[in-house]
């Protein structure tokens, strides 16, 4: 959702805040704006893309600016909507994310007092109210205006009497500041300044800071000093570039292998599983797991891992019901938030209304740093920087992290053997060449998905854990090719999916040999008699299945709670590649946001 920046240093502000724009557009938005602070501040803003700012700003010469991409929430896409928003009387502009919750009664209160409003924006009432408050003191006047405002929040502000400063503030809303010598960054996530600097400092909620020439100064919001080391990130540059590949997408497709290697790095060897996990899970009687999206879908996955190798019953929520529920939860319970982002608001506040009644709490993240990781004990997914904005690499760690806390669970309460949790970690440790395995066959997958390009609807089933991985891959499908693709447990056929099979609908069936294959290849027959057109996902060396599809897609033969990571694969790979020749903009699909930070 909305990115915001800001630069301070020894360069031109301007490309500077066009680049790390560019670098937060994968965060989704409609609309793009910069202030670049001098005797006066000088804005410039566009309904439309980070491109269409470029072309509309005159060259303007300073060394501090802001910047921002809005992903609309309070009023439409406009120009007039886009920040910065000014108080040009006191000349100050002002970039947030978030949602400032009592925002109408400030502005009615503003209104009587002869201030005027030139947006439908919540954030307006900012600029105006640290105005209000202002005597000379830009960090005091926002300080002071804080206090009113209600929400959430990362805001980066410049004013024209000191135009040798920015300053920022954050709850609820990512923030994070980049160092390297005498230039300084602003950004709502690492991906943003990557490119800059691997030195960031992570502005935590309540916090205040003051970038000027001599550094940055961090403070609360009641003005006690906070002292922050600045933190090295472990994460190469590249990481959040193209690198040759035509979209992010398909170069975080075919970075699995790396990943996966990676997420188990010092966690699986020949001696069993270690997280290394700062908690006692032995009493644990439930697990109850809170995500949105993609992640969600893992979750489901988690299910069937858990249930399968520790006994221990799983619930899964998605977290935007689960805030408004009245859960019971109590300290018998671990509760298990996943999100790749650790920023998405309706997760974040799932987890805080859980750990309000007494239960153990987990995050399985990916972004280090993320609000997540200040809620609870963290598993990284270790995927690094995923900027597609469909999920993939970020999906399968969570797969292969979920299969880990099982099998830890399951052997510390002896529900496995030592000797199923070996031949369990052999096998996954066979997982990075398997993937790269079904990378290899990119280009049958490719060919398969193009004679799919101009299907109107797609169906994908499967069942047990391969169930999750057909909501996943619909999902993927819908969200980058704008096609209605619908999920589900092929034992549901008969109570409705069945109604939308007409000839040569396309229906994609999970088809590797685990306990529920035969059940499988009749929900199967079922399609085919009603002229479905069917693509089988199925296990190396199954000959059986080319007798009931249309087409094959292989995946190497292995356990059946780890296909479901080669099967997520090649439904990446598909909906990639139907995406791609129906020419859909793949790693910014319309209307969609990488983080959603607001409910
Ligand atoms: C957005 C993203 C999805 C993601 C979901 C949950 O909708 O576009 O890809 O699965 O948020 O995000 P999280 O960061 O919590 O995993």
């Amino acid at each position: 959702m909305c990115g915001i920046v800001g630069y301070l240093g020894t360069l031109e502000a301007m490309p500077v805040l066009f680049d790390l724009l560019k670098r937060l557009e994968y965060r989704g938005y409609d609309s793009a704006g910069i202030a670049i602070a001098g005797n006066s501040i000088r804005t410039s803003k566009t309904k439309g893309s980070v491109d269409d700012l470029v072309s509309v700003t005159p060259n303007v010469h300073g060394n501090i600016g802001i910047g921002h991409t809005r992903w609309a929430t309070h009023g439409r896409p406009t120009s007039a909507n886009a920040h910065p928003h000014c108080d040009d009387a006191r000349g100050i502009a002002v970039v947030h994310n978030g949602i400032i919750e009592n925002y109408t009664e400030i502005k009615e209160r503003l209104i009587g007092r002869g201030y005027e409003f030139r947006s439908e924006t919540d954030t307006e009432v900012l600029p105006h109210l640290f105005g209000e408050h202002y005597c000379g003191d830009l960090e005091a006047s926002v300080r002071e205006a804080l206090s009113d405002v209600r929400g959430s929040y990362a805001l980066a502000a410049i004013c024209e009497s000191e135009p040798d400063k920015i300053v920022v503030a954050r709850k609820g809303s990512p923030l994070v500041l980049g160092v390297c010598g005498s230039d300084f960054f602003v950004a709502s996530d690492v991906a943003g300044i990557l490119k800059y600097t691997r030195d960031v400092i992570f502005v935590e909620d309540g916090e205040i800071g003051v970038i000027t020439g001599d550094g940055i100064r961090l403070t609360t919001l009641d003005g006690t000093p906070v002292e922050r080391d600045v933190e090295t990130m472990d994460l190469d540059p590249e990481a959040a570039e193209m690198s040759g590949y035509e979209h992010f997408m398909l170069k975080e497709i075919f970075e699995q292998p790396a990943v996966i290697r990676e997420t188990f790095s010092g966690r699986v060897s020949s001696g069993g599983i270690d997280l290394d996990l700062g908690m006692d899970l032995r009493d644990v009687e439930r697990i109850v797991v809170l995500a949105c999206g993609t992640s969600h879908n893992a979750g489901l996955f988690g299910r069937y891992a858990i249930e399968r190798f520790s006994k221990i019953p799983v619930v899964v929520e998605v977290a935007s019901e689960f805030r408004y529920m009245n859960p019971i939860i109590d300290d018998r319970d671990l509760v298990v938030a996943i999100t790749q982002s650790g920023e998405t608001a309706d997760t974040l506040a799932a987890m805080r209304e859980a750990g309000s009644r007494g239960c153990k709490k987990l995050g399985i993240v990916n972004v280090l740093g993320s609000g997540m990781t200040r809620e609870c004990e963290c598993l990284f997914t270790r995927a690094g920087p995923e900027i597609g904005v469909a999920a993939t690499k970020s999906f399968t760690s969570q797969l292969a992290v979920l299969l880990l806390l099982s099998v830890a669970l399951g052997s510390d309460r002896k529900v496995l053997s030592t000797a199923s949790v070996n031949e369990f970690v052999y096998e996954l440790r066979q997982l990075g060449g398997n993937i790269q395995r079904v990378l290899n066959d990119a280009p049958a997958i490719k060919e398969c998905a193009a004679l799919f390009t101009d299907a109107d609807r797609f169906l994908f089933m499967g069942r047990g854990a391969n169930y999750p991985i057909a909501l996943e891959g619909a999902l993927k499908l819908k969200e980058i090719s704008y096609v209605p693709a619908e999920g589900f447990p092929a034992g549901e056929l008969k109570h409705g999916p069945l109604a939308l099979i007409s000839e040569g609908v396309p229906v994609i069936a999970i088809a590797t040999r685990d306990t529920v294959y035969d059940k499988l290849l009749g929900n199967i027959k079922e399609v085919e008699a009603r002229g479905a057109t069917v693509v089988g996902i199925a296990s190396e060396g199954d000959t059986e299945i080319t007798k009931y599809v249309n087409y094959v897609l292989r995946i190497p033969d292995t356990n059946p709670l780890i296909a479901p990571i080669l099967s997520s694969v090649v439904l990446q790979l598909f909906a990639y590649y139907v995406a791609y020749h129906r020419g859909c903009e793949i790693d910014k699909p319309r209307n969609l946001a990488k983080s959603v930070t607001v409910e």
